[in-house]
């Protein structure tokens, strides 16, 4: 049978809807929230990408500026241009596109980035905040992971979740949030990695599946629960094909989906705009 789809475009489109109301209400007490994102070099996915967040952001009403940087640009000069932002008191959230160009120390930026306008959540103050059980920004796909399962009635608490990859922009904040003693968390987490013997023995025992390897189609039937729930963030193009992590054959085995592109993307874009109206919210 197949599984059903955890639709996150569908998902995103309602959260969005949501945020137009409030961002409507800032903006007319003199507040419309304002992204802001930096995009050094030329890589052609992060241009994609770039353009659905800020397309995204203006369609929901929120403001939308593009800093643009060679890929030559020195470390001085995206440093430059995060703090002209910082100090722009009509961004609230700015958003330096990874990866860099080689050479450039991403770390370092995002440590110069005003904690209070890291809509991606990877400054050391918001990352530890979410380590800490208080929150203010976490990274985007990762809380849209969270949101999605939670509105598509996907049950976490007291299940086992098995994510595979642990990249500080989904695997590792992901576990943080998931085995957090929340509503709509306090699952049984496991992180699998490069370094996990048995890979399959694992995935096996997932009650929700995450896959955040980024290989395409790692994830093969056999690795997965009969009913299991899978999420996919992988997205790659092979042969002129958008694929995700998880091979196409699995919808035959999981009880539930989320499809390669309108899944986890989608999502990740939406809470992004929600981080960006709750910078200028708090702001
Ligand atoms: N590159 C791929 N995903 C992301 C993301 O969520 N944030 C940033 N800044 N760069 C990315």
């Amino acid at each position: 049978m197949a599984a059903r789809v955890l639709d996150g475009k569908a998902v995103a489109a309602a959260i969005r809807g949501e945020l137009a109301e409030e961002v409507e209400r800032l903006a007319a007490a003199g507040r419309r929230p304002t992204l802001a994102a930096v995009l050094v070099g030329d890589d052609e996915a992060s241009h994609i990408y770039v353009g659905s967040k800020q397309r995204a952001a203006e369609r929901s009403g929120i403001g939308s500026r593009r800093v643009e940087l060679p890929a030559d640009a020195s470390q001085q000069d995206v440093l430059a241009a995060v703090a002209e932002l910082n100090a722009d008191d009509g961004v609230h959230g700015i958003l330096v596109q990874l990866p860099l160009p080689d050479g450039l120390d991403p770390v370092a930026v995002q440590d110069a980035i005003d904690p209070a306008k890291d809509v991606d959540g990877l400054h050391p103050e918001n990352a530890g905040r979410l380590l800490r059980g208080d929150p203010r920004f976490a990274p985007c796909t990762a809380i849209g992971i969270v949101e999605l399962l939670r509105r598509e009635k996907v049950p976490v608490e007291g299940s086992h979740v098995v994510i595979v990859g642990r990249g500080l922009l989904v695997g590792r904040p992901l576990a943080v949030l998931l085995s957090a003693k929340a509503p709509g968390a306090n699952a049984t987490v496991t992180l699998c990695h490069t370094g996990t013997s048995d890979l399959a023995g694992f995935t096996r025992q997932a009650d929700v599946l995450v896959a955040a390897a980024g290989r395409p189609a790692m994830i093969t039937p056999g690795m997965v629960k009969p009913g299991a729930a899978v999420v996919d963030v992988g997205n790659h193009r092979v042969d002129g094909r958008i694929v995700g992590d998880v091979a196409p054959e699995v919808a035959e085995v999981a009880g539930a989906l989320t499809p390669v592109p309108g899944g986890v993307g989608p999502m990740t874009v939406a809470l992004l705009l929600a981080n960006t109206v709750a910078a200028a919210r708090q702001g």
